[in-house]
């Protein structure tokens, strides 16, 4: 499965790869987003959102781990684990049980939860640039692979326009 490598100049343009990604994307699907403190995870997670339409602010659920979504196409849930001391701790929030229906999980600091969460249809690795970030997007099984194709290939001419240009894919 072919991973797609992007750089993305902005807060805006991270905001509409996260769109794209939504628009995309189909039901139940896994997110692992990954990188490090200040990467972009949450601003690509608030363009998902606003995508399907939740209007309000998105913060990450540093916290308290879970921010449920519940938007007219269906649930999403963010999750940021973050502060999470051990795995184990997650038992609690039932996800496996969430992802029987229809829903998104959208992971922040997933490494921080191995063995307790879903497997990932993709998984998103953000980068540092001087400007910007490298985004890869990385397939994990078929519904992530026509993710990553359809998010791209809607996207790509607006992109090097906006901010954001394609690399390799
Ligand atoms: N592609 C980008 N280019 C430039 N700046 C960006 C880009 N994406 C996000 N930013 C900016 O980076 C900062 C951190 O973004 P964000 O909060 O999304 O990071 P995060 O990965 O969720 O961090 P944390 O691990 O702390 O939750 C914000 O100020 C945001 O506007
Ligand atoms: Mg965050």
């Amino acid at each position: 499965m072919t991973a797609a490598v992007l750089e993305i100049v902005g807060a805006e343009a991270q905001e509409r790869l996260g769109a794209a990604l939504a628009a995309a994307c189909p039901r139940p699907f896994v997110v692992f987003l990954e990188g490090d403190l200040g990467a972009g995870k949450t601003t690509l997670v608030r363009g998902f959102l606003r995508a399907l339409g939740h209007a309000g602010a998105v913060r990450s659920p540093t916290f308290t781990l879970l921010e449920p979504y519940a938007l007219p196409a269906g649930p999403v849930y963010h999750l940021d684990l973050y502060r999470l001391a051990h795995p184990d701790e997650l038992a609690y929030l039932g996800l496996r049980d969430l992802l029987g229906g229809q829903s998104i999980l959208l992971v922040e600091w997933p490494e921080r939860g191995q063995g307790e969460l879903p497997a990932p249809d993709l998984r998103i690795a953000i980068e540092h640039l001087a400007a910007g970030r490298r985004v890869q997007l990385v397939p994990v099984t078929p519904a992530g692979a026509a993710t990553v194709r359809a998010a791209v290939a809607t996207s790509s001419g607006v992109y090097e326009e906006k901010g954001i240009s394609r690399r390799i894919t």
